[in-house]
């Protein structure tokens, strides 16, 4: 029986699914030499939704919160999401700002950075992957994953090809959306090891219920990582149970390093906190039960949710069946992009608007016009040649890379925050979020300076 290795998801994947990521460090603070201490091949404690939240919400520098994990975390490797050219704003950045906060993130602590492009364009996720190389850090990329008319294993072995060639060393398969099946992945994983000697990791989520079936699968056709959340974090949108995971998978024979007294204290100690967010209505016990809808829609947990906002909204709810009839047309239409951020906003405000206009593609959005003009990337399937003359009308998509056209972000960014940033990552934070930094940078000096006159007080 093989190896199985645990990335432990609850401080990212688990805390942004359930709980809008609003997980604070001073929480977690106490479990994490016990979480290093658990075996876990890895932690997934940064990125993704975690940098912007620390700045919006927490009143947290996410720099700090990741040198702080890594005080406590001295074995363990800690992870991190990145959405390649994307980074993690709305937006792609010039390559000078992505080798910069690739190249801090590592020098703060990180060890793998799982880089993924919602397109599975891989001209977006070269630059980060070559410089998480260059830092002598773990490059995994993620392929997002999907099912259309144009993405079949011949398609997606091609892809791993020149994931390889890239210099890449690990693989994941990002199922975003819960919606890959048994089958699938059974199938998908036993193709991948028979063409790749990289190592693989399955991300699933447990939304649609698949979860526990389709990571069983992968592990007997040989995938080396599963993703999961501890236990009282886990199901519903987040992942998989680690404590179930790790109790099946050793009783049948398979050679595990987690240990089952130490993800027990780990689970006794997020179990008050889950308590509290329950109470406070943080933690919406909607997300956590099973919604097989996706099943039929391919449409994930969240975008769904987001259809049903946008249409309260407009008083419209009695046309959810009929967007949820015209998401699959704008995405045939795209070219079948992965529905996963930002493209399954994009295909869901553009489904709405086509329903609630009478009319399909009578109002476009500006996603949609830069989607059109390639700036997301290459779609994976061919776009509708008619929606491309009625929306760009003479002008011509882009021929390069989008990053390409960019003039370089760094020197520029440090100018326009001025003194306010302190150095390279405070940089970076203004950079990927402008308003919400330059903020955060306003408390914080605010904050010192009555800590400063509080001392001088106190002196006198
Ligand atoms: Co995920």
């Amino acid at each position: 029986m093989h190896k199985v290795l645990f990335t432990e998801t609850v401080l990212r994947d688990a805390n942004q699914s359930l709980i809008a990521t609003r997980l604070p460090f001073s929480q977690f603070e106490p479990i994490l030499k016990t979480m290093d201490e658990a075996g876990y091949y890895s932690l997934e404690c940064w990125g993704g939704a975690t940098f912007d939240t620390c700045l919006r919400y927490l009143d947290e520098d996410p720099w700090e919160r990741l040198r702080n994990i890594r005080k406590h975390v001295k074995n363990t490797k800690l992870q991190m999401l990145l959405r390649g050219q994307n980074i993690l704003g709305y937006k792609h950045y010039p390559d000078d700002v992505v080798k910069t906060f690739v190249e801090r993130s590592v020098a703060n602590g990180i060890d793998i950075i799982r880089i993924f492009d919602a397109l599975n364009d891989l001209r977006n996720i070269e630059a980060a992957v070559k410089e998480t190389i260059r830092n002598n850090a773990t490059a995994q990329v993620a392929i997002s994953y999907t099912t259309s008319p144009v993405h079949n294993l011949e398609n997606y072995i091609k892809l791993i090809k020149s994931i390889e060639e890239m210099g890449a060393s690990e693989l994941c398969i990002k199922d975003m959306a819960g919606v890959m099946s048994p089958k699938e992945a059974g199938e998908f994983v036993k193709a991948i090891k028979e063409n790749s000697k990289l190592r693989l990791d399955l991300h699933t989520h447990s939304t649609t219920g698949l979860a526990y079936m389709t990571l069983l699968k992968a592990v007997e056709a040989g995938v080396d990582v599963i993703d999961t959340a501890v236990s009282c974090f886990s199901g519903g949108t987040s992942q998989a149970s680690t404590n179930t995971m790790v109790f099946a998978l050793k009783q049948l024979g398979y050679d595990i390093d987690v240990k089952d007294d130490k993800i027990k204290e780990i689970n006794d100690f997020f179990k008050p906190y889950q308590a509290e967010v329950l109470k406070s209505g943080l933690l919406d016990p909607k997300v956590m039960g099973t919604d097989a809808d996706a099943l039929n829609y391919m449409v994930p947990g969240g975008m769904l949710s987001n259809l049903v906002s946008q249409l309260k909204a407009q008083n419209s709810m009695d046309k959810f069946d009929e967007v949820l009839a015209e998401v699959p047309n704008v995405r045939k239409d795209l070219g079948y992009p992965p529905l996963v951020t930002p493209s399954s906003q994009i295909v869901g405000v553009q489904a709405t608007q086509n329903v609630l206009a009478g009319e399909r593609y009578k109002i476009v959005s500006k996603e949609i016009k830069a989607y059109l003009r390639g700036e997301y990337g290459t779609p994976p399937g061919e776009v509708s040649k008619e929606l491309i003359a009625k929306v760009l009308g003479d002008e011509k998509p882009l021929e390069v890379r989008y990053a390409d056209t960019l003039v370089p972000g760094m020197e520029e960014g440090k100018k326009a925050a001025g003194s306010l940033a302190r150095n390279t990552e405070d940089v970076l934070s203004y950079i990927l979020f402008p308003q919400i930094a330059e903020k955060f940078f306003e408390d914080r000096e605010k904050r010192e300076q009555n800590k400063v006159s509080y001392t001088i007080t106190r002196r006198d």
